[in-house]
């Protein structure tokens, strides 16, 4: 067995490393590194292994030898590394998962992940590619639980932003390849880690920290949030890549209807915290009137970009709005334990963020 993994230095693929640290099988991995050189790549992996919960002697087991130093865009420039040869499995992380409108989205998820494919292909026989895709790529207008669909999503018109429209994208172009055994992941929200929680990255977090803040949001206080930790999440991953058999080519990732509602995640958040649940002052507010909270943002969020807050808060907020929560039956019928509700774990994520600033957790998702 020889596994590609991208995307080892963010959050989703830092946390596939460390799980595939945890199986033994970092000697047989080759990833794929946007750095200067085999070494600075290999610097970047260990550093997001340790961030991740991995020892100092499994972090150590990635050498230089292993990286492909490389950037989606320019695939041309490393097509050809003798490390994709001999491949049988990718788990392809990488991703420009951003909901900003980064000129840079499509290049990077789309045709480069198409041109690596290509490379991959001709170099590898491969047993599974392992394509993590996003679970709100099947765009609004669907009854929630959201069943998994190739067809849903592939109206461009419909994208709350254009990364999901890229992600659905790729989709198609990649299962469109011959030679590809393309396996689609889609995870829905992650957040933190089960026992690290944003220690390792504060990825969507602040979302939380403002909605209670403000003490309004745009979801319902009984709706489900569909949230999974990065580890489970990558637990699964690995999982999905690695079973030599899957019954189906696409799986949400995600934790369906055991997500825990808004407010038991509010009543988790409050006990981590020691104050008291928003619920009885929470106010629910459409996207469209979420401009009205911004007298609010500097009496409730300290002093802040009012306009870039405002912005943030419309798109987590409409996604939000859709009310979805992703079917997990055919995850759960492969065999992978169902993932552990935000609530059980919230109050690692509030510990590992007291001394960090919502703003600073927040540029982290605004690439
Ligand atoms: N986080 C979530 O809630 C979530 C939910 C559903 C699906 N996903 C999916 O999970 C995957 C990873 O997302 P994430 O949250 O882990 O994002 P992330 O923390 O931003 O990590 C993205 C990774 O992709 C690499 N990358 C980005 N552009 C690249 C390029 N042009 N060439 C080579 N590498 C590139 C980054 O490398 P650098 O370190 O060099 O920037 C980084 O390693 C994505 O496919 C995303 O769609 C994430």
């Amino acid at each position: 067995m020889r596994i590609l993994l991208t995307g080892g230095t963010g959050f989703v693929g830092g946390a596939a490393a460390a799980d595939l640290a945890q199986r033994g099988l970092l000697p047989q991995t080759i990833f794929l590194v946007r750095a200067a050189s085999p070494e600075q790549g290999c610097e970047r992996l260990r550093d997001n292994l340790l961030r991740f919960g991995a020892t100092a002697a499994q972090a150590q087991a990635v050498t230089p030898a292993q990286v492909i130093c490389g950037d989606l865009t320019g695939i041309d420039a490393f097509a050809e590394s003798p490390l994709l040869a001999g491949l049988t499995h990718v788990i392809h992380c990488a991703a420009l998962a951003t909901f900003s409108s980064n000129p840079k989205i499509w290049a990077s998820n789309v045709d480069g992940t198409l041109a690596l494919a290509r490379a991959v292909i001709a170099r590898s026989q491969l047993t599974r590619w392992l394509q993590v895709g996003t679970a709100m790529c099947c765009g609004p207008g669907l009854a929630s639980p959201v069943h998994e669909s190739w067809e849903a999503g592939l109206q461009d018109d419909t994208h709350l932003v254009p990364y999901t429209r890229s992600k659905v994208a790729v989709e198609h172009a990649l299962r469109a390849l011959p030679g590809l055994p393309l396996v689609v992941a889609r995870p829905s929200i992650v957040v933190g880690h089960s026992t690290l929680g944003c220690a390792p990255s504060p990825s969507i977090f602040w979302v939380f920290r403002m909605a209670f803040a403000l003490e309004r949001f745009t979801c319902a206080p009984d709706e489900r949030i569909d949230i999974i930790p990065a580890d489970w999440c990558a637990r699964a991953l690995v999982s999905l890549c690695l079973k030599p058999t899957l019954a189906h080519d696409l799986y949400h990732v995600s934790a369906g209807l055991g997500s825990n509602r808004f407010t038991e995640i509010d009543a988790a958040y409050a006990a981590a915290r020691g104050t008291e649940p928003i619920a009885p002052r929470y106010q629910q507010v459409e996207v469209d009137r979420l401009r009205e909270l911004v007298p609010l943002f500097e009496q409730r969020l300290g002093k802040v970009n009012r306009l870039l807050i405002l912005r943030a808060l419309m798109l987590y907020g409409a996604f939000a709005e859709l009310n979805y929560v992703f079917d997990n039956s055919r995850l759960l019928a492969e065999g992978i334990d169902a993932a552990p509700p935000l609530a059980g774990y919230i109050a690692e994520c509030v510990r590992t963020s007291e001394s960090v600033p919502m703003t600073e957790q927040m540029a982290h998702d605004f690439k």
